[in-house]
């Protein structure tokens, strides 16, 4: 049975759409269609904002009603997990991001147990994949551009965690990540991966399509043409 199938068996959810940013005008752009699930922050994009990441979780908590992934930077699991502690507490959607490392399992083991929602980040083989979702991650991301980017197939490792997860029937949601174009969520999307996070330059590209916009373009110059259609508006 292909993946597709058993994944639509097991669970009917929507594949859900996260963004990858910390972009405050671009969450509250693509907030407004609607369609965004949640937001995944990481150290790289905060600083290119240059703003305080408490403060900014929590504008962004005011915007999207979803999870919001924030990262530790602590290498150590004692650093981790008081890191991630204080992270939950700025708001009941934070989901700590804790890197996939020996350090961050045995953190993940302690934050999951209280509680407090995971991410572990940086997953490039389906054994780290498992050990992150035995201690207790509610999302693991398999990094797939950075896997492309070294020329291999990142959707090869987004599928095969998706498959083993299904073995075992692991709760754990894919979250597939560093996603470079529409492709990869369409990738993503086939394999059965649970979410896409995306920068905001991919999200915009997944709804254009030139077929759409020349058709509409030829509605409305026939409809400007037909003064008889439009006698009672
Ligand atoms: C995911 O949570 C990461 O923040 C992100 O997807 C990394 O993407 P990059 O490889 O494009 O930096």
């Amino acid at each position: 049975m292909c993946r597709a199938r058993i994944k639509l068996i097991l669970d009917l959810s929507l594949m859900q759409f996260f963004l990858d940013t910390a972009d405050i005008d671009a969450i509250k752009k693509y907030a407004s269609w609607g369609i965004v699930d949640g937001i995944t922050t990481n150290p790289t994009l905060i600083s290119k904002e240059g703003v305080d990441l408490k403060t900014r979780i929590q504008e962004i908590a005011e915007i999207i009603d979803g999870p919001i992934s924030s990262e530790v930077v602590a290498t150590d699991s004692d650093g981790m997990v008081e890191q991630g502690r204080k992270m939950a507490k700025w708001h009941k959607n934070v989901t700590v991001k804790i890197p996939m490392t020996s350090e961050g399992l045995k953190a993940v083991k302690i934050l999951s147990a209280e509680g407090i929602k995971i991410n572990v980040t940086l997953v490039f083989s389906v054994p780290q994949a498992m050990m992150a979702a035995k201690a207790g991650a509610d999302f693991v991301s398999p990094f797939l551009g950075r896997v492309d980017d070294i020329s291999s197939e990142g959707i090869e490792l987004v599928a095969d965690i998706v498959d083993v997860f299904q073995n075992y029937g692991i709760q754990t949601k894919v979250l597939a990540a560093s996603i470079r174009h529409p492709l990869h969520v369409v990738q993503a999307m086939k394999v059965g991966a649970d979410i896409a996070t995306m920068p905001p330059a991919v999200f915009d590209k997944l709804v254009s399509h030139p077929l759409t916009d020349q058709g509409l373009e030829k509605f409305l110059s026939d409809w400007e043409k037909c003064k008889s259609c439009q006698k009672e508006q």
